[in-house]
């Protein structure tokens, strides 16, 4: 894993719009892997105003979001689907059938996950994931546990989990659904590259545990360990718990 910490969260959110930018130049065609939260709403507000500017092109870009809600349909206010409208596909050239995700509303969710394997075996799997990270050390939907499950799955949510995304949900903790529909560890860990960005004191513990711990299924991002190209890009409250700077 290389480390970069930043002064603050618009530094986090320039250098890992310019990973995004440069990968694009050099590869048109490159497929993203994406996340929701409010970790990367500066990101996708720099790669908006850049593709305003004319400094980026998706016209041949392949998206797959990390993760939707259990049961809400993609254009339900609250889901994962509505917020990359709002901050990131609305705004660009993307080309919609180039745009995945896991469909929360999908009849059969074990199906579902595996369609969306298929999918991005088909597009030839992901070059860059870019990665958040939650409080209790989660990627995508994947909370600590004794044992996680490799592919694409329906997941349960921690509790603490279903609060941070109350937001979305106009504060309603039990209006958030239990249940989400999630990448797993494997799938993000075939990914060619992986960029884990994190910015606030909140998630000190987990950057620590994640780049500085043990291999855990206890820490999901601590698997990111296992992987050759892992860049984990944070701001300084963010890097607060690291040790080895
Ligand atoms: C959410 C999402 C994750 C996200 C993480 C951090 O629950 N499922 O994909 O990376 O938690 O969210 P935030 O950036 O809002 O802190």
């Amino acid at each position: 894993m290389t480390v970069r910490i930043l002064k603050d969260e618009k530094a986090v959110a320039r250098a890992v719009a310019a990973r995004v930018i440069a990968t694009l130049a050099a590869t048109p065609a490159a497929v993203l892997g994406l996340p929701t939260g409010r970790t990367p709403v500066q990101l996708y507000a720099r790669l908006r105003a850049a593709h305003a500017a004319g400094r980026v092109d998706f016209a041949q870009a392949t998206t797959f979001n990390l993760d939707e809600f259990l049961g809400l349909p993609a254009d339900h206010p609250a889901s994962y689907r509505a917020f990359m409208e709002t901050h990131l596909f609305g705004h660009v050239n993307l080309s919609r059938h180039r745009i995945h995700f896991l469909n929360g509303a999908a009849p059969d969710p074990v199906a579902e996950c595996a369609r969306y394997e298929a999918a991005i075996r088909r597009a030839g799997g992901i070059d860059l994931q870019i990665l958040g990270i939650g409080a209790n050390g989660h990627i995508g939907f994947n909370e600590p546990a004794a044992g996680l499950i490799g592919d694409s799955h329906l997941a349960r949510l921690a509790p603490g989990t279903r609060r941070s995304n109350s937001d979305l949900f106009g504060g309603r903790v039990r209006a958030v659904p239990p249940n989400a529909l999630s990448m797993g560890v494997g799938t993000i860990l075939r990914s060619r590259a992986v960029v884990l960005v994190a910015t606030g004191a909140g998630k000190a513990d987990a950057i620590a545990a994640t780049v500085e711990g043990l291999v855990t299924t206890r820490v999901p991002a601590s698997l990111l360990q296992l992987h050759e190209a892992v860049e984990v890009v944070v701001d300084q409250a963010a890097a607060a718990g690291l040790t080895r700077r």
